[in-house]
């Protein structure tokens, strides 16, 4: 066994729309380690979220592997059906989306408690206790009681954070979880990650647009219409389109 907690191999996936056929992911080739904070920017429609959903099995991928090591087991997400998916995907990985889905009606604590008990691997008491330590890793326990709508974005959004690591997962992903927040509020996720890549062994796979969050990420990928390409491969590119676009 490779020390890969997640690999991808020649993954490609097709859309068919009344278009035709378009190709959202294109033979991508990716292997990520225990304890990276991988980064993979792009522009809008780059296939940042198709890339997600094929990792988290969240969409069927059209050919292709998707292997995930964790927890002592390997699983060919591909090959899971939805019932094994959904479970697993429960106790491996957690999902951190842009717009934040918390339950308007449940508490902060509530909004954490339930996937925990959803999954049922802690009694209803442990719980409530692992819901209010996670809020506390957040840094928001004062606000335990209160309804989503009583926080400020920056706030539900690590609360959206602390939900995604209910069961312990090893793996986060997600996707473009800055994308609403202003500069210092996501500074401040940036720092939740970071702590919980160095002091919490998680390892995190997050898309972004904001080419200018690189540097914040142990490694840092580049997709561009559905290829990943590392950035020396970019640049070569650019280059390459400027001088044909000269010569015309
Ligand atoms: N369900 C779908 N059906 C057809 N095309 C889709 C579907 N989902 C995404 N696409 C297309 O695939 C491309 C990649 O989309 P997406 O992964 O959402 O990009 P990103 O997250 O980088 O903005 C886009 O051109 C988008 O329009
Ligand atoms: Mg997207």
């Amino acid at each position: 066994m490779t020390d890969f907690i997640v690999e991808l191999k020649n993954v490609n996936k097709t859309y068919s729309t009344v278009a035709g056929d378009f190709p959202a992911l294109r033979n991508i080739n990716l292997s990520v380690k225990t304890g990276e904070f991988l980064g993979v920017v792009g522009k809008s429609g780059a296939g940042k979220s198709t890339l997600l959903n094929m990792i988290n099995g969240v969409d069927d991928l059209t050919t292709g592997e998707v292997i995930i090591r964790s927890g002592g087991k390997q699983v060919s997400v591909h090959e899971l059906d939805e019932d094994a998916l959904s479970l697993w995907r429960g106790q491996t990985m957690g999902v951190v989306y842009q717009s934040i889905q918390l339950l308007p009606m449940l508490t902060l604590v509530e909004n954490i408690t339930l996937p925990i008990d959803l999954a049922g691997n802690y009694k209803p008491r442990e719980a409530r206790d692992r819901a209010l330590e996670l809020l506390k890793l957040m840094e928001l326990e004062e606000h335990a009681n209160k309804l989503p709508s009583f926080i400020s974005g920056g706030q539900q959004q690590r609360v959206a954070i602390a939900r995604a690591l209910a069961n312990d997962p090893d793996i986060l992903v997600a996707d473009e979880p800055t994308g609403s927040l202003d500069s210092v509020t996501a500074d401040h996720i940036f720092d939740v990650f970071e702590h919980l890549v160095s002091d919490r062994h998680k390892t995190i796979i997050m898309v972004t647009h904001e080419m200018g969050l690189a540097s914040r990420f142990s490694r840092c990928l580049t997709i561009a219409d559905g290829e990943l390409v590392d950035d020396s491969a970019l640049e070569k590119l650019t280059v390459e389109r400027t001088i044909r676009r000269r010569r015309k």
